[in-house]
């Protein structure tokens, strides 16, 4: 493993700082797997001081996996992989102030996102980070039971029409997807409840009225602050966080002053539910 990498958790159920890496210099394969393993075990990274280009940020993204195209946000002809994240005096929206896994309504959704902040406010716009490998775990067993055979609906749309309009669509149209409701983490076994606020519009299996209760119990779980860790940006921040088992909250308090960053994104999987691979409560933290 790479010496010089040092991983210092700030919760024991989610985050870690990274430090002794520079993410824009080509990395050996033992950095890459010391970050790929810190990741797997506190779900987001956060790194400092961070002066990445758009091709050294798409190269550090590209040792993780294939990169995601943003189903419905404007794109730059060149380097459409680089999603603007942006707000200002002037914005209706920004990205991520509901809490959500990343694209969840894409068949395949991401692997994972990594975020660098280029200019902060003066205070606020922190990320809130959530563990659903925690969020499952809380869980009773009948529940879990229950959630373990239901199907939840994700819609590109009802998230992003308000936010980007329909004009940049990647298929032409919003993308829709059915995921089991708890998914099995692909790379550590784990189990992870997989249903969020910003695109999870119901469940297959239930009546209308109690897919909205048992929709609207799990939204408020999921945001327990138990589950949780808190980011404060600063300018060169970069944020490593895992879309198959967490999910975040932008925090807008700043308006109307100026936060500025780029987001690029890895391909993930369709997502699975194996109960046999888990191991839920044997694994730490
Ligand atoms: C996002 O959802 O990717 C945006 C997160 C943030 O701006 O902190």
């Amino acid at each position: 493993m790479d010496n010089h990498i040092r991983v210092e958790p700030v919760s024991p159920v989610i985050g870690a700082e990274v430090s002794g890496v520079a993410l824009s210099q080509p990395l050996a394969p033992d950095a890459v797997a010391a970050i790929r393993a810190a990741l797997m075990t506190h779900l987001v990274l956060f790194f400092r001081d961070q002066d990445l280009t758009w091709l050294q940020h798409k190269a550090f993204g590209r040792r993780f996996g294939d990169l995601h195209v943003h189903p419905a946000a404007p794109k730059d002809a060149e380097h459409p992989e680089i999603l603007v994240v942006h707000a200002d005096g002037n914005s209706k929206f920004v990205s991520g102030e509901l809490w959500h896994s990343d694209v969840s309504c894409d068949v395949e959704p991401p692997l994972g996102s990594i975020l660098r902040v280029e200019q902060v406010p003066s205070s606020g716009g922190d990320t809130l980070f959530a563990s659903m490998y925690a969020a499952w775990e809380a869980l009773s067993d009948r529940m879990q039971r229950l959630l373990g055979e239901l199907t939840a609906v994700h819609e590109g749309r009802q998230y992003y029409i308000g936010r980007y309009g329909g004009e940049n669509l990647r298929d032409g149209t919003y993308p829709l997807a059915e995921h089991p409701a708890v998914r099995t983490h692909p790379e550590t076994g784990r189990s992870a409840l997989y249903v969020n606020e910003g695109f999870t519009t119901g469940f297959k299996e239930l009546k209308r009225a109690e897919s909205d209760a048992l929709l609207a119990f799990l939204v408020r779980h999921c945001a327990s602050p138990e589950f949780q860790c808190r980011f404060r940006w600063r300018a060169n921040s970069v944020a490593f966080w895992d879309n198959r088992c967490t999910q975040h909250h932008a925090v807008w308090d700043y308006f109307p002053e100026i936060r500025h960053g780029y987001r690029v994104t890895i391909q993930g999987d369709p997502p699975f539910y194996a109960p046999a691979a888990r191991a839920d409560r044997a694994s730490a933290p």
